[in-house]
């Protein structure tokens, strides 16, 4: 099968990764060359059915802009969503809107347009408890305003309203919960959805989750707060009554449903969904899921095969090797030694690039050090160790994954 991965960053190599130890991929194509894809991929500048069987898209701008859509007009299987299900991940108030006709648990919130004076009224009458403000569209992980007080409340409107662009229109006010937080996934073809192992991701830059948010610093899979069974439960009360009410408005869904969880005292609660992988999450699931194309190729062509996906035993860690400077402004240019595999771990290389024959630094998430095993403990030790590998002049790594 010749399979097309869109997309450049370390979900997207751990992707490659994988399918390229998989017989049935016969080739492996992307849109432009990257010192991280394994060796035999190709270069492949146009979309058509005649030299692609199955397209793989990693990141959600290129479904909320509508690629599965001209996959689907040009007959070529697919995995990740329409546009019109990809709003699931694009706009905030339409997923809690499918959230309510589900009747799926999340927290409570309102809706209102930025313009509205009301706003401040209500985002400040809720902060007495804690309350959350988010911008309604895309807005790469710094439109999400967690509330202590009052002052942060205006603080985060203040923000808000700087840049009103079309992503912070309206502005989702929701009451703040408290919890671990965690991620399950769902593979499915539009009906049937299977589940793959939970995962925690480390969304601040510092040890003990300090600092600012940034894309994620490392990851774990499973997640020692939900088991196989507390995913399973998850897809009967999130996923497939979702699932349900898309189907019900005329939807089909083919590709990653991904939860974003927190773990109250009253049960799991949904905080957002994605409509593809997470990175660095997908790192660590790759190391462990052995079979994914057939799993991948099931959801995109509407029919998902039976059974469950192969999943090592153990676990897997994923530790980010951050630029200096990351997120803000990630410094350029620094050197990296060659990474090499082991038996129990990998480096996927994300934002790297080659200058005169050397791999250098070349983004704000540079490497991505994966290690796996028996246990957490084990994983985490030959992912620390794969980082120390591949360290670089400056490069920021967390010391607590997975602690
Ligand atoms: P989101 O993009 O909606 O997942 O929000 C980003 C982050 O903000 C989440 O990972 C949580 O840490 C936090 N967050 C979002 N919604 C809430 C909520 N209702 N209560 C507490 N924290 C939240
Ligand atoms: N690591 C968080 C995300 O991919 O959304």
């Amino acid at each position: 099968m010749r399979v097309r991965i869109v997309g450049v960053g370390g979900r997207e190599m751990a992707l490659a990764w994988r399918l390229a130890k998989d017989p049935n991929v016969t080739q492996l194509q992307v849109a432009r060359p990257h010192p991280g894809w394994p060796s035999r991929t190709v270069v492949v500048d146009t979309l058509n059915a005649e030299q692609t069987d199955l397209v793989i898209v990693g990141p959600e701008a290129p479904l909320v802009d509508g690629l599965a859509d001209t996959c689907a007009a040009q007959g070529i299987p697919c995995f990740g969503p329409t546009a019109a299900a990809a709003q699931l991940e694009a706009s905030k108030s339409w997923a809690k809107e499918v959230m309510l006709a589900a009747g799926v648990s999340t927290a409570a919130h309102h809706t209102v347009a930025l313009s509205d004076p009301e706003l401040d009224r209500i985002a400040l009458h809720m902060a007495a408890d804690g309350v959350v403000l988010k911008a309604d569209g895309l807005a790469g992980g710094k439109g999400v305003f967690v509330c202590d007080e009052a002052d942060d409340v205006r603080r985060a409107l203040v923000a808000l309203r700087a840049h009103p662009g079309s992503a912070a229109k309206q502005i989702v006010v929701e009451e703040r919960l408290t919890g671990p937080e965690t991620s399950v996934f769902g593979i499915t073809d539009g009906t049937r959805i299977v589940g793959l192992p939970s995962s925690r991701d480390h969304k601040r830059l510092f040890d003990g989750a300090l600092g600012p948010n940034t894309g994620g610093m490392g990851a774990i899979a499973p997640d020692p707060n939900m088991t196989a069974e507390g995913v399973e439960t998850v897809l009967r009360q999130v996923h497939e009554p979702v699932l349900a009410e898309l189907r019900k408005r005329g939807l089909s869904y083919r590709g990653v449903l991904y939860a974003g969880l927190m773990l109250t005292p009253s049960g799991p609660r949904v905080l957002e969904f994605n409509i593809r992988f997470g990175d660095p999450e997908c790192q660590a699931l790759m190391a462990l899921w052995t079979d994914p194309l057939r799993w991948l190729y099931g959801a995109a062509t509407g029919c998902l095969p039976e059974g469950q996906p192969d999943i090592a035993d153990g676990a897997a860690c994923c530790v980010v090797l951050a630029a200096p400077g990351y997120p803000t402004k990630p410094i350029r240019g620094a050197l990296i030694p060659t990474p090499q595999e082991t038996p129990s771990s990998t480096v996927f290389q994300a934002g790297v690039a080659l200058q005169a024959g050397a791999l250098t630094a070349a983004g704000g998430r540079v490497l991505g050090a994966t290690g796996w095993g028996a246990t957490l403990t084990q994983a985490r030790t030959h992912a620390y160790s794969a980082a120390e590998s591949v360290r670089f002049d400056g490069a920021h790594i967390r010391s607590d994954i997975g602690l």
